[in-house]
C-alpha cells in the first residue's frame, strides 16, 4: 500500500510519438536523436551508476554543497514551500535538501522516465514523512500543464539540480527559464546546479570513466529503439565518442558507427557511412557571471551562490524579478 503522504500521475505529452521522433531525428543532417529518449528504465540506472563512478565529480560535488548549505537554502525559501524537481532522476538530492525544511512542505518531483520516478517517489515519501509527495511522469518543458496540477498554496521553488539546464542549447536554456517562471507565479525561486568550466582533462574522464559505464548508458538508446520500436540494427555496431569542445564550452556525446549499414526503423531506412555519428547530447558548462548573466536575462536574480573549493560545480539560487 502507497504511503498517505504519496500520489502519483502522469500528464501524456502532446507531443509526436517516439518512432516520429526517432525518425525526425535520424533524417536530420548530422544524425540525431534528443538526449531526453536516453532516459528509459534500463537508462536511468546506468545514469544511477554512472553518478557514483569515480571520474563523474558532478553527482558529490553538489551532494556536498547540499549538505553543507541545505539548512541555508530552507532558510532562504522559508515555511510552506512547494518545491518542484525537473528531471528529478533518483531524488537523491532532494532528499538531502527537504530534510531541512519544516512541516508543510510539498514536494513535486518531475521526469519522464515512470517506473524509476514511481519507486524513487515512493523511498522518498517513506523516508521523509513530513513531506508531501506529488510525482509527476512528464516532459518538464510542460510548463502550463505542470502548473495547472501544483498546489494553490505556498512559495513555489524549481529545483533543477544535476546539470540537466546544460542538456539546453543557451538559448534554449533562457528560453526555458523565462518558461519555468509559468510555473513560480510570486516571490517564486529557482535553485539551480551548474557546471562550471574547467580543465580539458577533468570533463573528458567524468564522460568517459573507465569502467565504461558512460558507453552503456549512451549505447542504450540503441537497445531502446530495438525493444520498443522493433529496429533492426545492431547496437555493437556503433560505440560511444565523449569530449570537451573547448571553444564552444560543452561535452558533445555521439555513437559512431563502425561500419557501413543500413539501420531500419519502422517503415523507414537509414544508411550509414563508416565513421558516421548520431548526435545525442551536449552538456554545456558556464562561469558563474555566465551563468548568473544568462539567468537575469530570463529576469531571475541572484540571491545566493555556493561553489565547492576546487571550483568544480556551482549552485545558484535565484528570484524571480518581478511578480508573473
Ligand atoms: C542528468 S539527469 C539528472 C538527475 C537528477 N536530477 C540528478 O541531479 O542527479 C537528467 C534527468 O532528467 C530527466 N529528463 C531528461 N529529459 C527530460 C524531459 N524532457 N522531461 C522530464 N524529465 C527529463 C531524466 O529522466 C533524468 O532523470
Amino acid at each position: 500500500m502507497s504511503p498517505r503522504n504519496f500520489a502519483f500521475r502522469e500528464i501524456p505529452s502532446p507531443d509526436a510519438g517516439l518512432l516520429e521522433v526517432v525518425i525526425a531525428g535520424l533524417n536530420q543532417e548530422p544524425k540525431r536523436l534528443p538526449c531526453s529518449l536516453l532516459y528509459d528504465e534500463a537508462g536511468s540506472r546506468l545514469f544511477d551508476a554512472i553518478c557514483d563512478t569515480d571520474e563523474y565529480y558532478i553527482t558529490r560535488t553538489e551532494v556536498a554543497l547540499l549538505e553543507r548549505h541545505g539548512p541555508q537554502i530552507a532558510e532562504w525559501i522559508g515555511p510552506a514551500s512547494v518545491v518542484v524537481e525537473l528531471g528529478a532522476g533518483n531524488l537523491q538530492k532532494a532528499r538531502l535538501l527537504l530534510q531541512h525544511f519544516p512541516s508543510p512542505v510539498t514536494y513535486v518531483p518531475v521526469d519522464i522516465s515512470k517506473e524509476h520516478l514511481r519507486q524513487s517517489a515512493l523511498e522518498f515519501a517513506e523516508a521523509l514523512n513530513h513531506v508531501k509527495v506529488q510525482a509527476i511522469c512528464a516532459d518538464f518543458h510542460q510548463a502550463d500543464a505542470i502548473r495547472s496540477v501544483l498546489p494553490l498554496e505556498g512559495r513555489r521553488v524549481l529545483f533543477f539540480p544535476g546539470s540537466t539546464i546544460g542538456n539546453l542549447e543557451p538559448d534554449e536554456a533562457l528560453q526555458f527559464l523565462r518558461q519555468s517562471q509559468q510555473i513560480l507565479g510570486n516571490k517564486g525561486m529557482v535553485l539551480v546546479g551548474v557546471d562550471l568550466k574547467k580543465d580539458a582533462s577533468i570533463l573528458n574522464a567524468a564522460y568517459n570513466d573507465a569502467a565504461g559505464i558512460t558507453a552503456l548508458f549512451e549505447t542504450n538508446i540503441l537497445v531502446r529503439l530495438k525493444r520498443e520500436l522493433g529496429a533492426a540494427l545492431d547496437p555493437q555496431s556503433f560505440v560511444y565518442k565523449g569530449f570537451y569542445n573547448e571553444p564552444l564550452g560543452r561535452v558533445e556525446m555521439y555513437l559512431v558507427s563502425l561500419r557501413e549499414q543500413t539501420v531500419r526503423i519502422g517503415p523507414r531506412q537509414f544508411p550509414f557511412k563508416t565513421g558516421e555519428r548520431i548526435h545525442l547530447e551536449n552538456s554545456y558548462k558556464y562561469s558563474v557571471s555566465e551563468f548568473q548573466a544568462l539567468a537575469a536575462k530570463a529576469g531571475l536574480l541572484p540571491l545566493d551562490t555556493w561553489v565547492d573549493a576546487d571550483r568544480l560545480f556551482s549552485l545558484h539560487l535565484l528570484e524571480c524579478q518581478a511578480p508573473r
